[in-house]
């Protein structure tokens, strides 16, 4: 498929989690997987973060990147934190659980930024009111599994609005002052 000329200046999404190895790192490669199918991928810039540090620096966890692979994707990157300039550099922000969303609330109190943060199932047209990807970090490969699909509808549907409406995704105004 084609590649559609990208806009003025391509969207920016960072994925964020706790840790940045499991729910993350898939985010970001499922949102980049499914814009490749739709011939998007220069519309976008995405990246993924943990708001924790204990994994700074490593690759996805093993489990992460058997679903994907499963699934027909690569997850690629290592994990970073994140950092105050990401509220500025980036247009959205979506965390995996309300414990993530919290943390990046908090790190932008109080300052001016451009993010709109949400939470990635904001997105998901069947959550039927259950608004985190759980933690799939201690439990089994199942988890991992069910997590893929969550992300997989969830960066779909917001596929969908991003492509639908141009400055889509501004779902909210939290902007601090
Ligand atoms: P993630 O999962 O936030 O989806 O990357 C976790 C990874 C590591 C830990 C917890 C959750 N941990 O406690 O080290």
């Amino acid at each position: 498929m084609s590649e559609s000329p990208p806009l003025d200046r391509p969207r920016s999404v960072l994925f964020v989690c706790l840790g940045n190895i499991c729910r993350s790192p898939l985010a970001e490669g499922v949102f980049l997987h499914l814009a490749r199918e739709r011939g998007a991928t220069a519309r976008y810039r995405v990246d993924s973060a943990g708001t924790g540090a204990w994994h700074v620096g490593e690759p996805p966890d093993p489990r992460s990147a058997e679903v994907a692979q499963r699934h027909g994707l690569r997850l690629e990157g290592s994990a970073r934190q994140v950092r105050s300039e990401d509220l500025k550099e980036f247009d959205l922000i979506l965390a995996m659980d309300s414990e993530n969303l919290r943390a990046m609330e908090h790190l932008g109190a109080g300052r001016t930024i451009a993010a709109n943060i949400a939470l990635l199932r904001d997105y998901d047209p069947n959550s039927d009111g259950d608004r985190d990807v759980p933690d799939p970090y201690y439990g089994g490969t199942d988890g991992f599994e069910r997590v893929f699909h969550l992300i997989r509808r969830s960066c779909a549907a917001l596929l969908n609005v991003l492509e639908e409406r141009p400055s889509a995704g501004d779902t909210s105004d939290r902007r601090s002052s």
